[in-house]
């Protein structure tokens, strides 16, 4: 039985008075039986996660990670930075990293490899735009996105993977896939999946993410290939988040 994983991306918002005062709602509010947590934080507040989620078993992490252990990389952050300050878990390759910063299907595998190999758990993002939906290609776009990975890590290094379908047009946008449009392309990536390795395809999380939101977060999770989601937005909003980590 896969359990509901219920993460925040909080791009990069908030300040450290505000971001802690979620951190602690969070912590107090979340009732954590059914559901998994994990934050993903803009880097300068994760020790701040660190001291907070101690003890809490929320999870949390980066929005990104370079590729190289360290070096003349201005700018960037490596995976062992991260770690040093309690990530356990990475954004990859998110549709504003691949849209705004350039990042492409080989790089977002690398990344996803390097992850795995740090024994931090990658979140691999995936999704169509709204053009590529619109000329009926969303099955083809998502299926090389995740072939990508496949051809890099293998198919049972899935297994320590967790994947998010994210819409593009659904991103920031207030329009939220329908459920039956979500679990659709869920079903068609568990069962490209399963076509190679049937017990990782069952044992794969697979979230949802775009303008999800209390009202909407029932319905989502109720599909048989939904297991959680990757929330923007709402997730700097204590009460919908909280709202969203009790719809499971
Ligand atoms: P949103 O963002 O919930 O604001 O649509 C989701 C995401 O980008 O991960």
């Amino acid at each position: 039985m896969r359990r509901i994983l219920v993460a925040a991306n909080w791009k990069m918002n908030g300040d450290l008075e505000s971001l802690t005062a979620l951190a602690q709602g969070f912590k107090q509010q979340i009732d954590r039986s059914k559901v998994d947590v994990a934050v993903f934080a803009p880097f300068v507040y994760l020790p701040m996660l660190q001291q907070q989620f101690a003890g809490s078993g929320i999870a949390f992490g980066g929005q990104n990670a370079h590729t190289q252990p360290k070096g003349a990389f201005t700018g960037e952050i490596s995976l062992s930075m991260l770690k040093e300050f309690g990530s356990t878990h990475v954004l990859v390759g998110h549709s504003e990293r691949r849209t705004l910063f350039a990042e492409d299907d080989a790089l977002v595998a690398e990344k996803t490899a390097l992850a795995i190999e740090a024994g931090v758990v990658p979140v691999v993002c995936i999704g169509e735009t709204l053009e590529e939906r619109e000329s009926g290609v969303t099955e083809q776009v998502v299926a090389k996105q995740i072939q990508a990975v496949i051809d890099r890590i293998g198919a049972s290094a899935l297994a320590k993977t967790v994947i998010a379908y994210e819409p593009v047009w659904a991103i920031g946008t207030g329009k939220t896939a329908s459920a039956d449009q979500a679990q659709a392309v869920h079903a068609f990536i568990r069962s490209m999946v399963a076509k190679l390795d049937a017990d990782v395809a069952s044992a794969l999380t697979i979230l949802y993410g775009g303008s999800v939101k209390a009202a909407s977060a029932a319905e989502l999770f109720g599909q048989p290939d939904i297991d959680g989601g990757l929330v923007g937005g709402a997730s700097l909003d204590l009460q919908e988040f909280v709202g969203i980590c009790s719809a499971v």
